[in-house]
């Protein structure tokens, strides 16, 4: 069994989403004590952005007449897609920034996707369990005043869920802002039960993720 990792906050040291995946991942951890875990922090090592159009152009000329550019870029989309294809079993550590995905995770994306057996949707993907950590300062919830602006988990859900296929389970936390900027103050109580619930879920859903990894396994 071997797990991917995906960890996207530029704040590593003091991040919400990767303590919550930490948790997670120390569920998996212990019911797979000496497997793999694949890991990719954009956060902390972004891709470079250049690579997305070099890996796009490379793709639709001959291996031989690819620019250096290109056919490193086209090397870095296999990698990318090799990554997850080698995996059992998916976590995803992704921040809400600027109400969307950062460029990190973008770009990530975007070169991954490049490569032809993602390209297709990633069929050696489907139905695999993935559970996606999402975090972001303020609250989108149903009925907040900005219901609907979160871009970065209904995308996420869309790619995640619509075009790998991945059998998905969300756990999220609002208002990590909460204690940081004075004018959500409000918000305590609201934001300390959230903090809870959101530690509860990353330990129930991890064993349940974990759980099916072992059964499988069996
Ligand atoms: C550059 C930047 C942009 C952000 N944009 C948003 C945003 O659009 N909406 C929001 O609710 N929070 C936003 N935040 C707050 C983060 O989502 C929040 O701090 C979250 O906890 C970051 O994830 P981490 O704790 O894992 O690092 C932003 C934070 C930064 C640093």
């Amino acid at each position: 069994m071997t797990l991917f990792r995906l960890d996207a906050s530029i704040f590593p040291d003091q991040s919400v989403s990767r303590e919550l995946a930490d948790i997670v991942e120390a569920e998996w951890t212990a019911a797979h004590p000496d497997e793999q875990v694949i890991r990719r922090h954009v956060g902390t090592s972004p891709l470079p952005s250049t690579a997305w159009a070099d890996a796009v152009v490379g793709q639709q000329v001959p291996q031989d007449a690819r620019t250096p550019a290109q056919q490193a870029a086209v090397e870095l989309a296999t990698t990318l897609a090799d990554e997850l294809i080698a995996a059992d079993t998916f976590l995803f550590a992704v921040p809400l920034y600027n109400y969307g995905v950062s460029q990190h995770v973008k770009t990530w994306f975007d070169i991954l996707y490049t490569d032809p057996r993602m390209n297709e949707g990633g069929p050696e993907l489907r139905g695999r369990p993935a559970l996606l950590v999402t975090v972001s300062g303020g609250n989108y919830g149903p009925g907040s005043p900005k219901e609907g602006w979160d871009h970065s988990t209904s995308w996420l859900q869309r790619i995640l869920v619509d075009v790998f296929g991945l059998d998905l389970t969300i756990v999220e936390r609002r208002f990590t802002l909460v204690g940081v900027n004075p004018a959500l103050d409000q918000f305590k109580d609201m934001a300390d039960a959230m903090r809870v619930e959101a530690l509860r879920a990353a330990e129930v859903e991890g064993r349940k993720l974990a759980e099916s990894d072992a059964r499988k396994a069996a």
